[in-house]
């Protein structure tokens, strides 16, 4: 069979530009493709924290025009390769793509990504080589899904592009008002009946659009199909849902192994577990906590938003932290009110809680190795990274059933041979709570403990089966779009 040639489209990518998972898949997911003889590359917005002093990479061309409003703006592609294999291109446009510092939160983001998907339309025909699938990931880059599929049919160069579009986040849809199609030259897009009158929302054309469409985790891609977690597209979903499917991430085995993790003070594998209260201590130390080996230690890392459970997760902390001999630590940013809800916690319980509100994958790190629970109580979850990371590292999760958490994570009490973890399923801190005292009874028995420590290091997250999956579904689009 021929090379399949697949171009991988998304607003984050590590290392350059990073706020959540969908930069780690954005990488991972190529490499792992690479690995299985597919040509996967990557096309990114080169942002303005980007710098040429720091990353190796060349212009390609001349510069670009792309059509916008009435006139037409110039772009320059950048050519690099990431970690030793991975062809990696970034679009730079001074106005809406590299000026800004950050990746999202500007009132325009809308604007300059609809702007960036539309210069990636015009990029495609400038490269020597050319995709047989485009692989968009998330609401920045579903323009390009809608455009391929409503204009590019007529052009003799696009119409046989197939599409695959990955939903990672349904909460963010990319809104904005009809009055930049225009904008984009696109303004003949049929409104759908699930947008608000008078907006366009990408992510519902991303799921419109495309030849197939998938999400991040079995379950998430069924839940999805209802009002609560289908965040008003649920009727266009279930309209698609025989172009819909559920492909588990994984995550990069090499890149996040306790083995050989320079971050860990101690590094150690299943065989050799015991090493690991050496970084239990060094992070109690780090945190500030006393150094005491069988006082369970509690870890949270995440981004500081709703969905990632944090309304649940204070009074939990706040009713354990009361009476029990437990310690506290927690990694993230985000939204200031959750930031300003940590600090408060911490000066309730200064002796057990430390909060870290910074982005800092090294301690990231340090706290998967140390920490003995790993709490995840998510809202929402598409699939989520870092309770497979957790687990790998030892430290046992306490998730809330949801998405990708209930294809990750088997609850002890209901497996007892192959459990995990420890799972619970109403959105309510006494849930949370509870939960976290079947695991902390757990905690005081070492043997099994180890056992299901043991068990979580042992699961096979790696990449290859979910890549082969990904193959096959690019196969089905180009079949579908022929
Ligand atoms: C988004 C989702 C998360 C998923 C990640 C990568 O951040 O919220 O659940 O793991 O994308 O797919």
């Amino acid at each position: 069979m021929k090379k399949l040639k697949v171009l991988i489209l998304a607003a984050e990518a590590t290392p350059f530009a990073k706020v959540g998972g969908l930069a780690d898949i954005a990488v991972a997911l190529p490499r792992a493709l690479r690995a299985v003889d597919v040509d996967a590359r990557l096309l990114i917005p080169r942002y303005g924290n980007i710098r040429s002093e720091d990353y190796d990479f060349h212009r390609v061309g001349r510069p670009i025009p792309v059509p916008i409003g009435p006139n037409e703006s110039r772009v320059h592609l950048l050519e690099t390769t990431l970690q030793e294999d991975l062809p990696t291109y970034l679009i730079w446009h001074d106005k809406y793509v590299s000026s800004c510092r950050e990746i999202y939160g500007f009132n325009n983001d809308p604007q300059r990504f609809t702007f960036f998907s539309r210069a990636v339309i015009e990029v495609l025909k400038t490269l020597d080589w050319k995709p047989d699938v485009i692989h968009a990931h998330d609401w920045h880059t579903a323009p390009v899904v809608a455009w391929l599929n409503f204009y590019g049919r007529h052009d003799p160069f696009y119409r046989d592009i197939a599409t695959l579009y990955t939903i990672h986040n349904l909460a963010y849809q990319g809104l904005a008002g009809r009055l930049l199609l225009p904008f984009a030259r696109m303004k003949e897009l049929p409104h759908l009946p699930v947008e608000p009158p008078g907006k366009v929302s990408w992510m519902a054309q991303g799921i419109a659009h495309a030849d197939l469409v998938n999400t991040v985790s079995p379950t998430y891609a069924r839940e999805i199909l209802a009002p609560e977690a289908g965040m008003g597209l649920e009727q266009l979903l279930v309209e698609r849902a025989e172009r819909l499917s559920g492909v588990l991430n994984g995550i990069d085995t090499e890149l996040w192994n306790p083995d050989t993790d320079a971050a860990l003070p101690q590094p150690f594998n299943a065989e050799t577990l015991s090493m690991r209260s050496v970084n239990k201590a060094a992070l109690q130390r780090e945190s500030g906590l006393q150094a005491r080996k069988n006082v369970p230690l509690l870890g949270v890392v995440s981004r500081l938003d709703r969905f990632k459970g944090l309304d649940i997760l204070f009074p939990a902390l706040r009713q354990l932290l009361d009476g029990k001999e437990l310690q506290v630590v927690i990694l993230g940013t985000g939204e200031s009110e959750y930031e300003t809800r940590l600090r408060d916690l911490q000066e309730q319980f200064p002796a057990q809680v430390r909060v870290f509100i910074k982005f800092d994958e090294r301690l990231a790190r340090r706290m998967y190795g140390g920490i003995d629970l790993f709490l995840m109580p998510s809202l929402f979850e598409a699939c989520g990274l870092s309770q497979m990371i957790a687990m790998r590292y030892g430290a046992v999760p306490v998730v809330r059933a949801t998405g990708g958490l209930v294809d990750t994570v088997l609850d002890l009490d209901a497996q007892p041979q192959h459990g995990t973890g420890f799972t619970f399923a109403s959105f309510e801190a006494a849930a949370l709570e509870k939960a976290i005292t079947r695991a902390l009874a757990l905690y005081s028995q070492p043997q099994r403990w180890v056992a299901l420590q043991q068990r979580g290091m042992k699961m096979n997250f790696s990449w290859e089966s979910s890549a082969r999956t990904y193959v096959d579904l690019y196969r089905r689009a180009l079949a579908i779009h022929r």
